[in-house]
C-alpha cells in the first residue's frame, strides 16, 4: 500500500516516472546525493568472472555484518557524467572505457574479479537510460554515475571475499565548486604511501582525509593539498581532484607514479593542453615551483576544471590569477564543449547512447 501511495503522490506531483524530466529544481543542483529510481545489479563468486547483471529500483542493500567491503574495506569506487547534449537530442558519456580500466587495475590491485569493459560501459548505459528523467537539462548539470565494486561475501579472517558486487547508481549533479578554490597543504597526515593505494580508486583512500580536511575547512579553507609521504617536499593531489601549474607556455602536473590518481579528466586535459601548444610536463613539482606558477587548477570528474585562487603553506600564502582569461577557463571551455556535444569531439571521447 505504501508503495502505491507513493507512486500517487508522484503521479500528481508532476513527478510521473516516464515523464521526459523528473520534477525537481534543476537549478539548486549541487554535488550532492538526488536518489534516482534505478541502479544496475551484478554479482560473482570469487573464482569466477562476472556474467549478467539487472536493473533494480534505488534502495538499500543487504549485507553480511562480516562482508570485506565492511569489515576491511575491500571496495573500489568510479565516478563518471552523462550529459545531455546541448539540443537535448541524445545523450552524451565521456571515455567511459577509461572508467572500466582504471577499475580492472583497481580490481587487481584489491584481489578482486572486475567486470569486462563491455560489462561496465553496458551497466553504466543501461543505468543512464533506466534514469534518464533525472538527467539535467543542458547547461545545468549531469547525470553523475558512481559505479562501485565490492567484497559482499562474508569473511571474519583477513582474506578477500568469497563473494563480490558491482553496482552502479546515480545523481544528478551541479558544480563540485562553485568559486575558485582556496587551498591549504598539509603536512602532517598524508594521503598515499609508495606501495599503497593511492593510484587506485580504492575506498579507503577518503575516510582518512576527513579529519585533514575538516581542519582545512574549520579555518575557512575550501580543500586541502597534500604532499608526499616519502621526501614531503613534494605537491601529490587535493582531497578529490589532480592540481596543475601553468608557467608561461608550460603546464606541470605531478607524475601519477602510483600514489598519485591517474585522473580521466586529469589525461584528457593533458591531451588537450598538448594539442593547444601547450608544454606539458608529467613530473614531481615541489612546493617552492608552486611559488613561480602563474595559475594553478585543479580536475576531477566530480569538480571538472576548478581554478586555485590561493595556497597556503604554514604562514605562508601564494596567490593566482582567476578569471575569464585563464588557460584553466580556455580548458574547461574546450572540454565541457566536447563533453555537451557543443564542440566537434575529433579525438574521439564520447560515446553516444
Ligand atoms: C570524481 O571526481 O568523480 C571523484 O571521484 C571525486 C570524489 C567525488 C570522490
Amino acid at each position: 500500500l505504501f508503495s502505491k501511495i507513493k507512486w500517487f503522490i508522484a503521479w500528481f506531483g508532476g513527478n510521473h516516472p516516464k515523464a521526459e524530466y523528473a520534477n525537481i529544481n534543476w537549478d539548486e543542483l549541487r554535488f550532492s546525493l538526488t536518489p534516482t529510481d534505478y541502479m544496475y545489479v551484478m554479482n560473482c563468486f570469487k573464482e569466477e568472472n562476472f556474467s549478467k547483471g539487472f536493473l533494480a529500483p534505488f534502495g538499500s542493500i543487504e549485507l553480511s555484518p562480516s562482508s570485506g567491503v565492511l569489515n576491511y574495506g575491500q571496495g573500489l569506487i568510479e565516478g563518471l557524467k552523462a550529459y545531455r547534449k546541448e539540443n537535448d537530442q541524445g545523450i552524451l558519456l565521456f571515455r567511459p572505457e577509461l572508467n572500466a580500466l582504471r577499475m580492472k587495475m583497481g580490481a587487481d590491485r584489491m584481489c578482486m574479479p572486475s567486470p569486462t569493459i563491455e560489462q561496465f560501459v553496458n551497466a553504466v548505459k543501461e543505468t543512464v537510460i533506466a534514469n534518464k528523467r533525472w538527467i539535467p537539462p543542458p547547461g545545468k548539470g549531469a547525470l553523475y554515475v558512481r559505479p562501485l565494486l565490492m567484497g559482499t561475501g562474508p569473511s571474519l579472517g583477513v582474506a578477500p571475499a568469497p563473494e563480490y558486487t558491482f553496482l552502479a547508481y546515480s545523481s544528478p549533479v551541479g558544480k563540485y565548486f562553485k568559486v575558485p578554490m582556496n587551498l591549504l597543504v598539509e603536512d602532517n597526515l598524508f594521503r598515499a604511501v609508495p606501495g599503497g593505494t593511492g593510484g587506485i580508486k580504492s575506498i579507503t583512500n577518503y575516510s582518512p582525509i576527513y579529519k585533514a580536511m575538516s581542519k582545512a575547512k574549520t579555518k575557512g579553507f575550501s580543500d586541502i593539498l597534500f604532499l608526499d609521504a616519502a621526501t614531503g617536499k613534494n605537491i601529490e593531489e587535493a582531497s578529490a581532484s589532480n592540481i596543475f601549474l601553468v608557467k608561461g607556455n608550460s603546464i606541470i602536473t605531478p607524475a601519477a607514479n602510483g600514489t598519485i590518481l591517474p585522473g580521466i579528466t586529469r589525461k584528457s586535459i593533458i591531451e588537450m593542453a598538448m594539442n593547444f601548444g601547450y608544454q606539458v610536463e608529467e613530473s614531481p613539482v615541489s612546493l617552492e615551483e608552486m611559488l613561480g606558477a602563474e595559475e594553478v587548477f585543479c580536475t576531477g570528474t566530480a569538480m571538472v576544471v576548478n581554478s586555485v585562487a590561493s595556497i597556503t603553506y604554514r604562514n605562508k600564502r601564494m596567490e593566482y590569477k582567476t578569471g575569464e582569461e585563464t588557460v584553466a577557463e580556455k580548458l574547461y571551455a574546450m572540454l565541457t564543449g566536447v563533453q555537451t556535444g557543443r564542440i566537434e569531439d575529433k579525438m574521439g571521447w564520447t560515446v553516444e547512447i
